[in-house]
């Protein structure tokens, strides 16, 4: 017996990556853009996702973790911190799923305080009723419910990361 059942396919997230693509392409054109991922989940969504983006840009990242298991510790800890400027960047934070809203909303005050042009958020997923600070996120792959969610990058407790597509966990009894 699997302890997941799927939610997204392949397919479906390559279309919508790159939807996704596109339209930032659009916004982004000629402008000074920063690309920065919030690893380790983002780590697959990044990598499809600037495939998908036709104007320049550089790239750059965070380790950053708040999850114990399957719950939001509400505590962000760094791992690993950018080492490319935002000044003065159009600059977009890639993540993989929002749920609480703390991630993104403590790593957007950070960015802010270096005086970037403008910064706008990126997530694959969003469980927006697990919202717990109000963030606003500018480009959002897929809503979902309130799941726990692994796969294509997403993990329970460092696992299923590597399975190509989204899927629902659900731990064996
Ligand atoms: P937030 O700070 O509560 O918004 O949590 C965001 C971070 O927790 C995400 O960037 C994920 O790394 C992790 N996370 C939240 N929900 C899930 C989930 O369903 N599966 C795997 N990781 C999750
Ligand atoms: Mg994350």
């Amino acid at each position: 017996m699997t302890d997941w059942t799927p939610l997204f396919n392949e397919e479906e997230i390559k279309t919508r990556v790159k939807q996704l693509g596109k339209e930032i392409s659009k916004d982004f054109a000629n402008k000074d853009f920063l690309a920065l991922g919030v690893l380790k989940g983002a780590c697959i969504f990044f990598s499809d996702l600037i495939r998908n983006i036709e104007t320049p840009l550089v790239t750059d990242f965070f380790i950053a973790s708040s999850y114990a298991q399957t719950k939001s510790t509400g505590n962000l800890q760094i791992h690993y911190e950018k080492k490319e400027s935002a000044k003065h960047k159009h600059v977009l934070i890639i993540d993989d799923i929002v749920d609480s809203g703390l991630t993104l909303k403590l790593l957007k005050e950070r960015i802010l305080k270096e005086d970037p042009k403008s910064l706008t958020l990126c997530t694959l997923l969003d469980k927006k009723e697990k919202r717990e600070v109000e963030v606003e996120v500018d480009y959002i792959g897929f809503e979902i419910p309130d799941l726990f969610v692994v796969g294509y990058g997403l993990d329970y407790e460092n696992k299923f990361r590597n399975l190509p597509f989204l899927a629902e966990f659900i731990p064996k009894k």
